[in-house]
């Protein structure tokens, strides 16, 4: 299969927009800057080191990716953001202790120079904290008004082509869909009423929408995750994508898992516990915050292993997520897992991962790769959810009537499957029989 579409070059500067200047937000501009001066590599970025293999093997085509497609170049990238605390993305970073002096010092101008707007914000959705920095408003659409202004305000001001959003703010508390979630008048209705099944982060992300930004859900947040929200995105030919950025321990159970189930070795149990002190880590630690992140965490697993369709291997598996706030970590989490599994015959067996990993470090790569995918994609006349992004959550979202795929590997096909269509080449199933006809 064959497609090509037409992309609209990506002329002019590129805005990013980011409720939220924290961890992994200053990590990823900082990264940014750095690797335009030539001052930093940027390693686990798809769109700027990843190739792409083309047609057959023999052939030997495999162009980088960033060469393939047409992208956004970083030195055309443009940042802005919202928190409610007023700290600059240079003090921001220093406060979150991801990078040292040594990365911050050479960028630290570029930094100073983004200044979060006022946030909107409210202690009901993320009890852990607050700040100064935040818009009053007599209600949720007026709050959305009032972003759409600064969306407007960003985009003049220094003359940008295009834009996109995406949410690195905190973990808001669970919610879960409601009847005002189903459709754009409701969703609008309950705005304006102040109705409490609209969160923060939905205000964003109505706000981009009606823009014409692209939203990118970085949090496990229900945010875009509704109908209402949904049909806005495609009234507004808007590409969306979440939730909830896949970098550490859900990496590796997607890295594993995949493994174990393509081998028939069965499950017993999976229990993973984490280890982390940064802001990120304290807003977790209140139970309502911890339960939306709980909950995308525990998915991957039941979708790759199946235990519908391969019962004795997956029927009955134990797994349990636990986070746990410990300060003296920083942003340097820990991640042990325990995997209880069985081979032949139902010989037990165990495996140990002790991940060491740096959250912001492996969160960053993923930021700059949606925020060029998604300009991409709107670039493509994409519209609605982007399910070929799953590749980047841990809870991909996906059509009401599919499941999502979480498997790495899949992910990854579905990715590159979705390049080459884009671009007119022909799609690679792997089959390879025609190298021995
Ligand atoms: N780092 C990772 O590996 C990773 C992985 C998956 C998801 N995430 C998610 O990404 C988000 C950011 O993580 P982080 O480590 O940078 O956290 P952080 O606490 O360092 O930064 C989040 C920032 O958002 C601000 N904020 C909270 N509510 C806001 C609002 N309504 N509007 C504007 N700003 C607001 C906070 O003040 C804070 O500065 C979190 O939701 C986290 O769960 C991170």
């Amino acid at each position: 299969m064959k497609g090509k579409v037409e992309i609209k070059s990506p002329e002019g500067k590129l805005g990013v927009l980011i409720p939220g200047i924290g961890a992994v937000s200053t990590t990823f501009m900082a990264g940014v800057f750095l690797a335009r001066k030539g001052l930093g590599k940027p390693f686990g970025s798809l769109t700027q080191m990843g190739t792409i293999r083309l047609g057959k093997r023999t052939e030997k085509r495999v162009p980088r990716i960033k060469d393939f497609v047409e992208l956004a170049e970083l030195n055309d990238l443009v940042f802005a953001g919202w928190d409610i605390f007023p700290d600059n993305a240079y003090e921001a970073a220093v406060k979150a202790g991801v990078l040292r002096k040594e990365h911050l010092e050479p960028v630290r101008d570029e930094l100073e120079q983004i200044k979060p707007m006022p946030a909107v914000f409210d202690r009901n959705y993320v009890k852990k904290l607050d700040g100064p920095n935040k818009k009053t408003g007599s209600n949720k659409y007026e709050l959305a008004l009032k972003l759409m202004d600064d969306i407007k305000k960003f985009k003049e001001e220094n003359s940008l082509n295009r834009l996109v959003m995406i949410w690195c703010a905190s973990t808001e508390i669970y919610l879960k869909p409601e009847p005002v979630h189903q459709t754009i008048e409701s969703l609008e209705k309950a705005m304006k009423e102040n109705h409490p099944a609209i969160a923060p982060s939905m205000v964003y992300a109505y706000a981009a929408i009606k823009s014409g930004v692209p939203f990118i859900n970085g949090a496990p947040n229900l945010t875009v995750d509704i109908p209402a929200m949904v049909e806005l995105a495609r009234q507004h030919n808007v590409p969306i994508a979440g939730k909830d950025f896949k970098t550490g321990q859900t990496l590796m159970k997607t890295i594993v898992a995949p493994g174990l189930k393509a081998r028939l070795l069965g499950l017993q149990g999976w229990f993973s516990t984490n280890i982390l002190g940064n802001r990120d880590g304290e807003v977790l630690d209140d139970p309502e915050s911890f339960k939306t992140k709980e909950e995308s965490k525990l998915g991957a697993l039941e979708y790759i292993l199946q235990p519908e369709i391969y019962p004795e291997l997956y029927g009955k598996f134990y797994h349990k997520v636990r986070i746990n706030y410990y300060p003296p970590r920083g942003d340097n989490k820990e991640g042990w897992d325990n995997i209880d599994i069985f081979g032949w015959l139902g010989y037990p067996m165990q495996i140990k991962i002790d991940f060491l990993c740096r959250d912001s470090i492996l969160a960053a790569p993923i930021v700059l790769d949606l925020v060029l995918f998604m300009d991409l994609a709107q670039r493509a006349g994409f519209r609605g959810i982007q399910e070929w992004l799953s590749f980047y959550f841990k809870t991909p979202m996906c059509a009401p009537e599919l499941y999502p795929e979480h498997d790495l590997f899949i992910q990854l096909m579905k990715l590159k499957n979705t390049l080459r269509y884009i671009k007119g080449e022909e799609l690679i199933t792997h089959l390879g029989l025609e190298y021995y006809d």
